[in-house]
């Protein structure tokens, strides 16, 4: 096989050749014969002419080369005790069937499906009988409140709605149906059939006439053929937090996609099929999407589903445990849940409890890999722990070590070289092109490659705006970085108003709005804090109305935005203020609150309008 440097260069030399190659890989009802439409700048189409179904690649095929007997999907769940082994055969057949209940019920070609379920199998499930029917998936996060499944409910406007009784979390049950029920009752879409999972440990009442139960409907219902779509028709839609308060739908086709994830499981992760898998998400990211369901089954490996948590179900040697008994080949995590493990166990004691021997490689992504974690991990694992840097936008990384191509040599805090495909570029911003060790803006130039977001769902105005307008001839990414001498790309974090919490994408502008409706705030401001273990965390400022009182107040914020963003939010501490920084044309200097808030020495730009107020606010940011 060529090196890496061969591959990427050919890539970016004749993208057409490189992906009409990739594309052999894929089973086709009819095979593309044009590889990229170009017509319409900044739109790009991969394999226009192309016709698949995802589904029927993720498991059909499987089944009819041969290999229907070996196991698709392992279920380990230590929250439940529970665990079961799905073959591609009953993989096909649950699925198969699902997609009968999802006709059923009204759901076509192109219908909408939103899907807020835990990590149980049936969220797989569910996900692959939306892509048999042809139909869009778009699933919720669990940890997303009532407020933003609304939200998203009325963008993707559903026929049906896929849920469970409960989620389950190490101390408390979380009440799905009811955060899905006051959804349905504030979004103005009308959404007329919820299927819902009952689960033993808090079965919940249906809705008549709205409702059905999982297996009443699976008993009934009759298994369907993968319906053909075209390559640049939706798989699934998946909201993420933007800058404003209003959720991006980006959106996934079925083509370009099943090309691009088929070739990194060989390429970048190195799996093979019957290779096992595991990627230690949830369904409800990005990553969960290409790396527990879609990557791994369409290269016909083993991928592992777990409902539970790196540390406290039961302890710090959870993952290790799941690697050894699964026989794991690469595990993906993200670089906070190794953190929590070094936090409880920072000897890896209990590493040595398990036999690891059979794991090749730990792969990270969701933020930065710091180079104390990175270090930690190669010290106690003694594997490559490969860094790599994508986002929801881009479906797949932009920036990694290709394993199966060679055995790069990493460097601690990089995300090692740009992906075939993707031909990475920091800008100034003037346009030009930063020098080795420059920090500047990551982008990348168009067109981007397969599997990456055609546009934005219903909005292609938006997506342009967002993305394109920047730089044109460039999407950016909205991450700033470097790159090294030799051409090594450091990811150093984002340039706008995204944050990340313990992996989670969050906007600082929806946590704000949550906090703007409060009657006693006159003015606030959310900013990403750097947190040893989450990586970071939100912190709100607010200023008060006059006369208004604080009592209290801060309880009632904090739970304002559990409630209406979610849990996941984890806003946890919020000050009150006499004054926020801002520039003379009254713009919030949320950069610098920040900077130094994590203890850097920021510059106070030229245009503050009043320095008195950073000054007071300095302790309090530093605190
Ligand atoms: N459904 C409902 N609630 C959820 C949830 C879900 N699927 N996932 C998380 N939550 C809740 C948690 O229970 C917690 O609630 P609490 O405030 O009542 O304790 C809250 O959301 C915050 O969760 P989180 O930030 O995830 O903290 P945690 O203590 O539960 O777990 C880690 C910490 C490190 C284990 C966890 O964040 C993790 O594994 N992160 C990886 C994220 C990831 O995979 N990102 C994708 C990129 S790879
Ligand atoms: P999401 O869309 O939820 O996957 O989040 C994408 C964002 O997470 C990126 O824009 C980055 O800010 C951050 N991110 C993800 N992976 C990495 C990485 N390996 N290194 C640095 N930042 C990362």
């Amino acid at each position: 096989m060529p090196g890496y440097r061969d591959l990427f260069d050919a890539s970016i030399a004749d993208p057409e050749t490189f992906w009409a190659q990739a594309a052999q890989a894929v089973t086709w009802t009819r095979a593309p014969q044009t590889i990229l439409d170009d017509s319409r700048p900044p739109f790009y189409r991969w394999f226009p002419d192309g016709e698949l179904n995802t589904c029927a690649n993720a498991l059909d095929r499987h089944v009819d080369a041969g290999r229907g007997d070996q196991a698709a999907l392992i279920y380990d769940s230590p929250l439940t005790d529970g665990k079961r082994t799905f073959t591609y055969r009953q993989l096909r057949d649950e699925t198969a069937r699902f997609a009968g209940v999802l006709r059923g019920l009204g759901v076509g070609k192109g219908d909408r499906v939103v899907i807020y379920l835990p990590m149980v199998p049936e969220a797989v499930i569910a996900m692959l009988a939306s892509a048999r029917l042809g139909a869009v998936h778009s699933v919720v996060f669990g940890g997303f409140a009532a407020h933003e499944l609304a939200a998203r409910i009325d963008d993707a406007r559903p026929a049906a709605i896929v849920t469970a009784s409960c989620g389950i979390e190490p101390t408390r049950i979380v009440d799905y149906k009811s955060i899905v029920d006051a959804a349905l009752d504030l979004a103005d879409h009308d959404t007329p059939a919820c299927v819902v999972l009952q689960r033993e440990q808090a079965p919940c009442e249906l809705v008549a006439g709205r409702d059905v139960a999982w297996t009443d409907a699976m008993a009934d219902a009759q298994p369907v053929d993968p319906v053909p779509v075209a390559a640049t028709d939706p798989l699934y839609v998946l909201y993420t937090s933007g800058t404003t308060g209003k959720p991006k739908g980006i959106v996934r086709d079925n083509g370009g996609y099943a090309v691009a994830l088929l070739w990194t499981m060989r390429h970048l992760y190195d799996v093979a099929p019957g290779e096992v898998f595991w990627t230690a998400s949830d369904v409800g990211w990005v990553v969960g999407h290409s790396y527990i369901v879609y990557g791994p089954l369409l290269a016909g490996a083993t991928t592992l589903l777990y409902e539970g948590k790196p540390v406290g179900t039961p302890d710090a040697g959870a993952y290790w445990r799941v690697v050894a008994e699964h026989g794991v080949k690469a595990l993906f995590s993200a670089p906070t849940a190794i953190r929590a493990i070094k936090k409880d166990d920072p000897d890896g004691t209990h590493l040595d409890r398990h036999d690891l021997s059979g794991l090749r490689y730990l792969f990270q992504a969701g933020e930065r890999l710091d180079p104390a974690t990175y270090h930690w991990a190669v010290e106690k694992l003694g594997i490559p722990v490969v860094d790599h840097w994508w986002q929801t936008e881009t479906g797949w990384a932009i920036a990694g070590a290709p394993m199966g191509v060679e055995a790069m040599p990493l460097k601690a805090g990089s995300a090692t070289v740009p992906m075939p495909g993707f031909d990475v570029h920091v800008l100034r911003p003037d346009g030009t092109d930063c020098a080795p060790g420059e920090e500047g803006s990551i982008c990348v130039k168009l067109p981007l490659p397969p599997g990456t977001l055609p546009t934005l769902w219903g909005d292609d105005e938006r997506f342009v705006a967002s993305y394109l307008s920047a730089f044109p001839g460039y999407y950016l990414s909205g991450d700033g970085g470097h790159f090294d001498e030799d051409g090594y790309l450091f990811v150093m974090g984002r340039t706008d108003d995204v944050i990340n919490v313990a992996g989670h994408r969050l906007s600082t502008g929806a946590i704000e709005a949550v906090l703007a409706t409060h009657p006693a705030v006159a003015e606030c401001a959310v900013i990403g804090a750097a947190d040893d273990l989450k990586g970071q965390v939100p912190r709100g400022f607010v200023v008060l109305k006059s006369g208004a009182s604080a009592d209290g107040l801060v309880g009632e914020l904090v739970s304002a935005v559990r409630n209406t963003i979610g849990a996941v939010a984890a806003l946890k501490r919020v000050d009150v203020v006499a004054a926020l920084p801002k520039t003379r044309s009254g713009k919030i200097l949320r950069k610098t609150m920040r900077g130094i808030a994590d203890g850097r020495d920021e510059p106070v730009p030229s245009t503050i309008e009043d320095i008195g107020v950073l000054e007071a606010l300095t302790p309090i940011l530093r605190s």
